[in-house]
């Protein structure tokens, strides 16, 4: 086994070692206001959303995760049935090894594979080419693309990039790549700044991958041999704190926000939404379900994940994401002190 696989076969144990079916990524600062009478019944609720020109039948989908290794083709593969299955989108992990290593693209194109018709994102670092950004997506006949931003990961990784001059390059495939290209954290957040940076070079796609789910910087301290830099497991900005933070940039109608990272339950994904979100992401959960519990119970549990959101927004009266976009919700002092120190509009 290469290093590059036995480190992709290491993500996947660690993040189910350290895994905590509650979500820290600050949606419990946050409530909903309930309304007595919403005036609505539940068949009325659709889901449906969008990311960029791809329609999406749920408003949620499985997170870029996994592919790289013979352990990793065959959780691909489990997860394209599940989505294909469930008729939600799906992202890969980084196709970077596959890349360098082309004896690797099977454990990604197997994706496409077992799920024809089904929405699938490419997922690349953001060092990668154009050419290669292109290469990634024909791998897999991809509908969009993810490049991944991770500087705290990679300074923790012993192995990792010590260059994080990454924005033109960003531009450079967002402009000329034939499918969409989300931007997207990996679990530490993005600033209002960050968020500005990327709109302001063409990005159209923003996933703010927040801190509160995986924790990058736990795992990859994990696997160095003396984990001294485990004063570092609290960097980045909470998922919600992330989408506060959209609210200080210019975000006009034609972007696009996700959220991911600590996305746990259909309530949080609610919350997700109701700050911005057009869509959520979640990857550990899936993965967990998966490796704990099989095919048939990770089916069941993205339906009840459907099921639930149908209720929140049975309840708050919302027939869609655009109408829960809309709904303001009350935050504690906790989380007003982070919004009054950062200026920001909520
Ligand atoms: C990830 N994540 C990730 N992200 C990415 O852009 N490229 C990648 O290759 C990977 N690899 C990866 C492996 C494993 C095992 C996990 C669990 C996660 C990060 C992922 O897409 C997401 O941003 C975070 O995991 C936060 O979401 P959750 O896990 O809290 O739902």
């Amino acid at each position: 086994v290469s290093k590059q696989s036995h480190r992709k076969d290491e993500h996947v144990s660690l993040a189910i070692k350290f895994y905590d079916e509650k979500s820290h990524a600050g949606f419990d600062h946050l409530r909903f206001i309930h309304q007595g009478i919403p005036e609505i019944s539940l068949n009325e609720v659709s889901l449906e959303s969008y990311i960029d020109k791809i329609d999406l039948d749920f408003p949620f989908y499985i997170e870029a995760m996994t592919g790289g290794s013979e352990y990793t083709k065959k959780l691909n593969q489990s997860l394209a049935k599940i989505a294909e299955e469930t008729g939600i989108a799906m992202a890969t992990g980084s196709q970077s090894v596959a890349l360098k290593d082309s004896t690797l693209s099977d454990s990604f194109s197997i994706v496409r594979e077992t799920n024809p018709n089904g929405t699938i994102f490419s997922n690349i670092g953001a060092s990668v080419d154009v050419k290669n950004a292109q290469k990634a997506v024909d791998m897999m006949d991809s509908n969009a693309l993810e490049i991944h931003i991770n500087t705290p990961q990679e300074i923790i990784m012993p192995e990792g990039d010590r260059e994080f001059n990454w924005i033109n390059n960003i531009k450079e495939i967002n402009q000329n790549l034939n499918v969409p290209v989300i931007v997207k954290e990996v679990g530490f957040g993005m600033s209002a700044e960050t968020i500005q940076l990327l709109i302001d070079n063409g990005v159209k796609n923003i996933n703010i991958s927040g801190k509160g789910g995986t924790n990058f910087s736990k795992i990859e301290n994990y696997r160095r041999k003396e984990q001294e830099l485990d004063y570092l497991s609290d960097w980045g900005q909470t998922t919600v704190e992330s989408l506060l933070e959209t609210k200080k940039a210019h975000v006009s109608d034609d972007i696009t926000i996700i959220a991911s990272g600590g996305i746990r339950t259909p309530l949080d994904a609610a919350k997700a939404i109701s700050l911005g979100a057009d869509a959520v992401g979640i990857a550990a959960p899936i993965l967990y379900s998966l490796i704990k519990n099989g095919e048939d119970e990770t089916v069941r549990f993205i339906n009840d994940f459907k099921d639930g959101l149908i209720n929140i927004m049975t309840m708050l009266g919302c027939r869609s994401i655009s109408e829960l976009k809309k709904i303001k919700m009350i935050a504690d002092p906790y989380l007003q002190n982070y919004i009054n120190q950062r200026n920001i509009p909520y």
